[in-house]
Formats: C-alpha cells, sequence, structure tokens
C-alpha cells in the first residue's frame, strides 16, 4: 500500500518536476550572455546620429571592436562618436547605397579584425519620408529602397562570409511599418517590409551556419532620433502636377502635415528600448527573432495587427476621423 502511494507520488510530481526543470533551464540560458565584447568586433552602419550612434558607444563600453560606419566621418556626429569612446572604435566612411564604399568598408575590417572575428552586423541605416503613394514619384521609391533595402542586401552579402566564420549575428532595424499599413508611408512600408522578407530568408539559410538573424521593429522614436526631416505643406505641393493638384487640395496637405507632425511628437523620447534588445539580439545565448518596441499599451494591439483579416486592418484607417476629413476635402477646391 506505501509502495503504491510513493509510486502515485513519483508519478505524480514527475510532469510538474519536468516542466519546472525545463522553465528553469531556459530561464538561464535566456540571461546567461554567450558574449561578452572582448575580442570581438562589431559593424553598425548609420552611426552619425540616432540608434546607431548610440549603439556604438554602448558596444564600445561593453568591450567590443566597433566598426561604426558613417555616412559623414567628418561631421560632427561622427567626430563626437570618435571623441567620446575607446580607441577600440574605428569610424569608416559607409554610403551603404555605394559599392565601392561597402567594399572599402569590408577591407578596413578585414585589415582589422580583432582575435576572435567580426561578431555582428547592425544594418541599421535608414531614412524616412511620407507622402501618399500619389504624390510620389518612381525615384521616391528607388532612392527610398535604395537605402533601405538595398543598402542592407548590399552590406549583408558584403559582410556574411566573416560573420559565418564566426558563427555571430545579423541584426536588422525594420519598423513597424513593415506590417501596419497606413495612410503616407508606403515607400517606407515597402523598403521595410522588403527588408524583413530579406532578412525572415537569411535566418532560415544562416541557422545551419550557426548564425542566428534578428529584426528590430522599432514603433514611434521619431522624438530620441534624427531620423524625421522637416518638411512643409508647400514642399509636397510643389511637387504636384496640375492634374493631382485638382484631386489633393492645398488644404489638405496642411492638414496631413500637421498630423504627421503631431503624431511624430507623441513617441518615445529615448532609445533605451531599442538599444537594450539590440544589445540582446547581439550578445543574448538566446536573441529573439524579432523585437517589437512599443509602448505597454499599444503592445496588444501591435501584436495582434499582423494576424487580423484585410477588412478589419483597413478598417483602422477607413474609419479613422482623419480619413474622412480627407475624403471630404478630395477634389474640393
Ligand atoms: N526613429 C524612429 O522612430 C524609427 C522607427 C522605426 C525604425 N527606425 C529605423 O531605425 C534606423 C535608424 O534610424 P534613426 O531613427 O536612428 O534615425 P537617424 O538618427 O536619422 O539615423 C539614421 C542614420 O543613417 C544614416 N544614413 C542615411 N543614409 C545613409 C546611407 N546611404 N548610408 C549610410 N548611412 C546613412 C544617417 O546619416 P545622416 O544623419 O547623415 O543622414 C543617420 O546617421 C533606420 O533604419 C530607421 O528606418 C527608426
Amino acid at each position: 500500500m506505501n509502495i503504491l502511494f510513493f509510486l502515485g507520488h513519483i508519478i505524480g510530481i514527475l510532469p510538474i518536476s519536468t516542466v519546472l526543470l525545463f522553465l528553469l533551464a531556459r530561464l538561464v540560458s535566456r540571461h546567461r550572455c554567450a558574449q561578452d565584447g572582448h575580442g570581438r568586433g562589431v559593424l553598425i552602419t548609420g552611426c552619425d546620429s540616432g540608434f546607431g550612434h548610440q549603439l556604438a558607444r554602448c558596444l564600445d563600453k561593453k568591450g567590443f571592436v566597433v566598426f561604426a560606419g558613417c555616412l559623414s566621418p567628418e561631421g560632427a556626429g561622427a567626430q563626437c562618436l570618435a571623441a567620446q569612446s575607446s580607441s577600440n572604435l574605428k569610424i569608416l566612411k559607409l554610403d551603404v547605397t555605394s559599392d565601392e564604399e561597402v567594399q572599402r568598408a569590408k577591407k578596413m575590417v578585414q585589415e582589422n579584425l580583432p582575435e576572435k572575428g567580426l561578431w555582428a552586423v547592425v544594418n541599421n541605416a535608414g531614412v524616412s519620408d511620407w507622402a501618399e503613394i500619389e504624390w510620389s514619384t518612381t525615384e521616391d521609391f528607388r532612392s527610398m529602397l535604395d537605402v533601405n533595402l538595398f543598402g542592407c542586401i548590399r552590406t549583408s552579402i558584403a559582410f556574411l562570409p566573416l560573420v559565418r566564420a564566426a558563427k555571430g549575428r545579423m541584426v536588422y532595424v525594420s519598423s513597424i511599418f513593415a506590417f501596419f499599413n497606413c495612410l503616407n508611408m508606403g515607400a517606407y512600408s515597402v523598403s521595410k517590409r522588403g527588408l524583413e522578407a530579406f532578412a525572415d530568408c537569411l535566418r532560415v539559410e544562416m541557422a545551419s551556419f550557426g548564425v542566428k538573424v534578428s529584426i528590430i521593429q522599432p514603433g514611434n522614436f521619431g522624438r530620441a532620433t534624427n531620423i524625421l526631416k522637416a518638411k512643409t505643406a508647400s514642399d509636397i505641393w510643389e511637387k504636384l502636377d496640375d492634374e493631382r493638384k485638382k484631386i489633393f487640395n492645398r488644404q489638405y496637405m496642411e492638414l496631413a502635415n500637421d498630423y504627421f507632425t503631431s503624431t511624430c511628437q507623441a513617441g518615445f523620447k529615448d532609445t533605451d528600448l531599442v538599444i537594450d534588445s539590440m544589445v540582446h539580439a547581439i550578445v543574448s545565448a538566446q536573441p529573439k527573432g524579432r523585437y517589437l518596441l512599443v509602448s505597454a499599451v499599444d503592445m496588444f494591439f501591435f501584436r495582434l495587427f499582423p494576424f487580423l483579416p484585410t477588412a478589419l486592418t483597413d478598417a483602422v484607417f477607413s474609419l479613422s476621423s482623419m480619413y474622412a476629413k480627407r475624403k471630404e476635402m478630395l477634389y474640393a477646391k
């Protein structure tokens, strides 16, 4: 009787202990930092300002050998980065739209590789703009994609052999606009959705080489970086031809501009959330495939959004007051 009671006890406890042990193992491996910076190189693009600039400083403090790609090495951003960092941080001129500059940067990285090689590439350089698709030209799309999409593809193909040798990390800075389709963000969304498709395919291919690929999806950090370039309603209006001026009236341009400016003012004031996630993607033993970085209040909405039927995701905009005002103003004098 006692033996039966004892066996029953063991059988009852076994599944619970297995689950607890599993959870504990996951917790331990999640918090185990696989990599310290010592002897490891990281290339970051777009370090003149914003996330790239802050990440470069942070990784330099953690002991990584940082190759900080800057569009303007003589500019204030790059100079300030060099002045505030250790001698381990190297500024390189890197316009990601130029094959020649990417190859030159690769040569420079190869010549200065630390003992444990190039551990990570952070594809961060990016530009942003807003306009309705009908206000845009093919060239507007091309120039956006050249930096945000082809810039990352060009850099990745060049540096992958080095990262593969180190069984390291590839990190891509995307945006919530990769999946959140809204008014005025057509070109930016195309560039970021394309970027995520590239990174997702790469993750599958690189898994067998031990390289991990992460996507960072920041929400609105417009106040914390230089991503928002000043633009007026006149800038947009002057670009339109007569035919389009008859459809989208001037008053609506003002409204759209005010709306965009005020929305951007509501974002995060600092970059901490993004930098912490980038660091996790680089040093953690178990980096995530995606880091969605929005406020706690918005998290449920943005997690759900990609899974909603198209009619519902479209309705988020078509039922908004802004959309109603836009509809009233179309064709108006
Ligand atoms: N801030 C946000 O709210 C937000 C949200 C979602 C995603 N993101 C993404 O985050 C990334 C970093 O942007 P950020 O917000 O930190 O803005 P940022 O301060 O403007 O930083 C972007 C950096 O990329 C550089 N850059 C532009 N064109 C380049 C090129 N052809 N080659 C190399 N570098 C180039 C910029 O140089 P210059 O300063 O000289 O132009 C700048 O240093 C971008 O990919 C952006 O799309 C930002």
